[in-house]
């Protein structure tokens, strides 16, 4: 049994086709909106982090029926922790809530769950938390959820970089392939589609490794609306989209 209900065959690699087209592996989201989705209907903001963290749920079940197999979010930055204290402690609050009431249901539907980011940065119960629903879906087989927590890109790149220095690597045998290993949670693969909602157009220090070569789609529905129908024309979009890889494309024949 698997989050989808209705599973389309599964991509397992960037490039795989289903009946409806070309499927990305790896769809890696910033979930913008919330604010201003609340403030709209005349409603704290929290409200919006509330409906947004709903939308989750609905979004990963149709990522996983299109035939993704691996979806990070970006649920909270490095820089988040500049916001009103309220909305820090609320969205921690959050998170360490659906670690309670979710994960189990998470787990049945044999999601594997990730954390990506400085978990040592975070109240150390909630690192725990989080650091057990990782062990406790670890063998799972269905859709990886990546959460970003307390992730920032460039701090990342700092992360790993001091790693390297400490295990006494030598400058000669430094490649991508080292660096990118100390990076994402192994495994996962680089990001196929990046997607942001409510209609910004940056990448607001997500994955800046893992994007080289992402293509990258925006909408202008806030993340609470972003629906099925959303989902599916991110994914349309993607699969008319030429991928180059910095080569030309006749270097990569159909
Ligand atoms: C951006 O909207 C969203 C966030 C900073 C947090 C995303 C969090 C959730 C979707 C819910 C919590 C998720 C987990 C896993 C606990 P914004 O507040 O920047 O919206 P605005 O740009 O309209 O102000």
């Amino acid at each position: 049994m698997t989050i989808a209900d209705q599973k389309q065959p599964t991509a397992k690699a960037p490039g795989s086709k289903s009946p409806r087209g070309l499927i990305p592996a790896h769809v890696a989201i910033i979930m913008d909106g919330n604010g201003r989705w609340a403030e709209a209907r005349q409603q704290p903001r929290t409200e919006g982090h509330v409906a947004g963290l709903e939308n989750i749920r609905r979004v990963l079940r149709h990522l996983e029926n299109r035939g993704v197999s691996y979806a990070t979010i970006f649920a909270f930055s490095t820089e988040n922790w500049t916001r009103p204290q309220g909305e820090v402690s609320f969205l921690l609050e959050l998170l360490a809530e659906s670690l309670k009431t979710e994960v189990g249901d998470l787990h049945e539907n044999n999601v594997r769950i990730l954390h990506q980011g400085r978990l040592a940065e975070l109240p150390p119960e909630l690192s725990k938390e989080i650091a057990a629903a990782v062990e406790l879906t670890s063998k799972n087989d269905g859709i990886t959820l990546i959460v970003a927590f307390n992730y920032g890109g460039r701090a990342e790149i700092v992360d790993a970089a001091k790693r390297l220095i400490e295990s006494g690597v030598s400058a000669d045998k430094l490649d991508e392939e080292s660096f990118a290993r100390e990076m994402s949670p192994p495994g996962v693969p680089d990001p196929d589609l990046v997607v942001r909602t409510s209609g910004e157009f940056r990448i607001s220090n997500f994955l800046l490794w893992q994007s080289a070569y992402s293509e990258f789609y925006s909408t202008p529905a806030p993340w609470p609306e972003f629906d099925e129908a959303e989902v599916d024309k991110a994914i349309e979009a993607f699969s008319n989209r030429k991928r180059k890889f910095g080569g030309i494309l006749a270097d990569r024949p159909e």
